[in-house]
């Protein structure tokens, strides 16, 4: 078959670590596609020292893949709303399929961009978008489909648990364990979103929309993030037998969908209380299989880009397909909005 082409767009901690798994891992990955898969542009402002471009074609005007005739799926890994989404919707309407990692994008224009998708026939993916490499979006959607889901709950900001890990194990300061987790990678452009909450936020309304049947939400969470946390308050929690874990929680209600991301306690005793450093877990609770537990890196440069990996590989092995025969992208056309309303706040 034919080879499927992909532009990347960013080459940010996430696209540098896509372009070095593509290039280390690449027979792997064609072998599983059932095709070659070929990087046939990247368009990027700067190289990144951390991978090597030089076999590459490199435009520094990201606008240019979203032009080029000879890209089959745009990666979209330059972060941010405005001109993701600007670049996205120009990619869509030249017929591109778009694989993101980008969670804000998808929370707050989801909506707009899935029908703009549909109308064109075309897919988004966006298994990197919530919990780095943990293939969260793909059990929502695939694995659990038989469920109703009643609940889920996760840490699903790496920042944040990283910042309350060595708070509490190596007695760091807030400030010093963010400066370190902004060196590894971890944390978004503006680490306002970590530390505030919104960043789980965003990543909470993809997973609800999966899990409830419901459009996406975001101005509907309520959203409190680990800014004011102090180690004394983790050194009480410590003495009491409780972790604390800021988690994002979804819950159907008689009423109807309520979301929320804040800090929690949690006894020592759980799973969850023990995870630690970057990692991310996420429970889920289907009426059918009972509570599941997914746990992994939830970012970093290889480990996001295995989820970008895993899309690009799913929309290649379709790429002929009709879009009905593809897998469905968005929680509502897949059932309606099966879990009624969103609770206002
Ligand atoms: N800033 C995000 C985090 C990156 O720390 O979880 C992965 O989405």
């Amino acid at each position: 078959r034919r080879p499927a082409r992909i532009g990347i767009c960013g080459l940010g901690t996430v696209g540098s670590g896509t372009v070095n798994v593509m290039a280390r891992n690449g027979e792997e990955i064609a072998a599983r596609c059932g095709r070659p898969v070929e990087i046939v542009q990247i368009g990027a402002r700067r190289d990144n020292p951390a991978c090597d471009t030089s076999a590459l074609n490199i435009s520094r005007e990201i606008f240019d893949v979203a032009a080029n005739p000879d890209v089959d799926i745009l990666v979209e890994l330059i972060g941010g709303t405005t001109v993701a989404r600007e670049l996205v919707l120009t990619a869509i309407r030249n017929g591109k399929h778009i694989v993101t990692a980008n969670k804000a994008l998808i929370a707050e224009h989801g909506n707009e961009l899935f029908a703009a998708a549909a109308k064109k026939g075309v897919t988004i993916a966006y298994e990197a978008a919530v919990a780095g490499g943990i293939p969260i979006i793909k059990s929502l959607r695939e694995g659990l489909v038989g469920n109703r889901i009643e609940w889920l709950a996760g840490i699903i900001n790496g920042t944040g648990n990283y910042i309350l890990t060595e708070m509490r194990e190596k007695g760091r300061t807030f400030d010093g364990a963010l400066g370190q987790a902004q060196e590894l990678g971890y944390a978004e452009a503006d680490p306002t979103f970590d530390v505030e909450g919104i960043d789980a936020a965003h990543k909470l309304v993809i997973m609800a929309s999966l899990s409830f049947a419901i459009p996406l939400a975001f101005d509907r969470v309520y959203t409190e993030g680990i800014s004011g946390i102090t180690s004394e308050d983790i050194r009480y929690a410590d003495e009491l037998g409780y972790r604390i874990k800021h988690l994002g929680i979804g819950r159907r209600t008689e009423q109807g969908v309520e979301l929320r991301v804040h800090p929690t306690l949690i006894p020592e005793s759980r799973l969850i209380a023990n995870v630690n450093g970057v990692m991310n877990a996420i429970l889920v609770n289907g009426d059918a299989v009972g509570p599941t537990l997914y746990y992994g890196a939830g970012a970093g440069d290889e480990a996001t880009a295995s989820a970008v990996i895993a899309d690009i590989v799913d929309v290649a092995r379709t790429l002929e397909s009709a879009p009905d025969q593809r897998v469905p992208v968005s929680g509502v056309a897949e059932g309606g909005q099966n879990g009624g309303d969103v609770l206002p706040m």
